[in-house]
């Protein structure tokens, strides 16, 4: 089946989705943003105010920032995948329970397989815990590679806690610049 088919087939399925109660209040489901060719994926945690009104991941003040992170690193939107860990918004912006992440986590397992990124990039916390290991802490283990199925993966702080506390921007530009020199290698690599 081609590639346009599958996706178009996923964008059905979590548009009409009602398996967890995040979709009695949401106004639109978020699936994604950016290129679906991408070599690289970021993962969220879930739609906020903006991403709800708009039906599309890191559009609000968050958002804004990741634009500015990576253009620091010479990425523009349309270089990266984007999406989160649910695809509804919960209520007051307050963290996805265990149940609902359990509920949705297969529609993110099915875009990173579409995608097949080289590099994983967990923002925050919460992308953290489901992705790599309920024991990770964000503020431990931000910056460090961890080798999974293939995939290069790295946390780092999510863009609103940037927003919240600016005194983490210094850690986060590490990373990115981690993830700037991991892509240049891949794509050497490929060249
Ligand atoms: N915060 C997230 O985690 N995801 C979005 O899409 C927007 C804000
Ligand atoms: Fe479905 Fe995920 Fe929305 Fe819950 S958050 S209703 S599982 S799409």
């Amino acid at each position: 089946m081609n590639m346009d088919r599958l996706w178009e087939n996923l964008e059905l399925v979590v548009s009409s989705c009602q398996k967890c109660l995040l979709h009695e209040k949401r106004l639109n489901t978020v699936l994604d943003e950016g290129s679906r060719e991408a070599k690289i994926m970021f993962i969220g945690e879930g739609p906020g105010r903006e991403e709800d009104l708009q039906g599309k991941a890191f559009v609000g003040p968050a958002g804004k920032l990741l634009d500015k992170m990576l253009a620091a690193i010479g990425l523009t939107r349309e270089d990266v995948y984007i999406a989160n860990i649910v695809k509804c918004r919960p209520p007051g912006n307050r963290n996805p329970s265990k149940g609902e992440v359990e509920k949705c986590l297969p529609y993110l397992r099915r875009q990173v397989y579409l995608v097949k990124p080289r590099i994983i990039v967990c923002l925050g916390a919460v992308a953290l815990r489901y992705i790599i290991s309920e024991d990770a802490r964000i503020t431990r283990d931000r910056g460090n590679w961890y080798e999974r199925k293939g995939y290069s993966i790295i946390p780092t702080y999510h863009p609103a806690a940037l927003l919240r506390d600016p005194s983490k921007k210094r850690e986060a530009w590490e990373d990115f610049k981690a993830i700037r020199e991991r892509l240049k290698s891949i794509e050497k690599l490929q060249q």
